[in-house]
């Protein structure tokens, strides 16, 4: 099974099925994606930057497109977690500020012991 890695989160690495989403695999191993909206590409919160096996997930459709714009230091390699599915690849990515933010704003009980705001 192909294995997302979370840079800016020690190097957490999880293992999941061709077909999941990026968010999906961070609600698996518990790292910090924002997720607003659900999942419903309706926010920016989800946002990440993908530095390796950008190439392997599926493409990004124009909703995606339309919604990233809306993102703040959008790049190349970004994407929008709830909506890019992972291939056969390994996946390595980092978590946007505004990504990080959303998700402690999300979770409250939690800011303490990430240490910020
Ligand atoms: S969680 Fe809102 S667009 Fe991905």
């Amino acid at each position: 099974m192909p294995k997302v890695t979370f840079l800016n989160q020690d190097g957490l690495t999880v293992e999941v099925e061709p077909g999941s989403s990026l968010l999906e695999a961070a609600q698996k191993c518990g790292a910090h994606v924002g997720e607003s909206c659900g999942g419903n590409c309706a926010c920016s919160t989800c946002h990440v930057w993908v530095t390796e096996g950008y190439e392997s997930l599926s493409e990004m459709e124009e909703a995606e497109d339309d919604r990233l714009d809306m993102g703040f230091d959008v790049r190349e390699e970004s994407r929008l977690a709830c909506q890019a599915k992972i291939g056969d690849e390994d996946i390595v990515l980092e978590i946007t500020e505004e990504s990080l933010r959303a998700w402690l704003d999300e979770h409250p009980e939690e800011r303490k012991k990430v240490g910020s705001g």
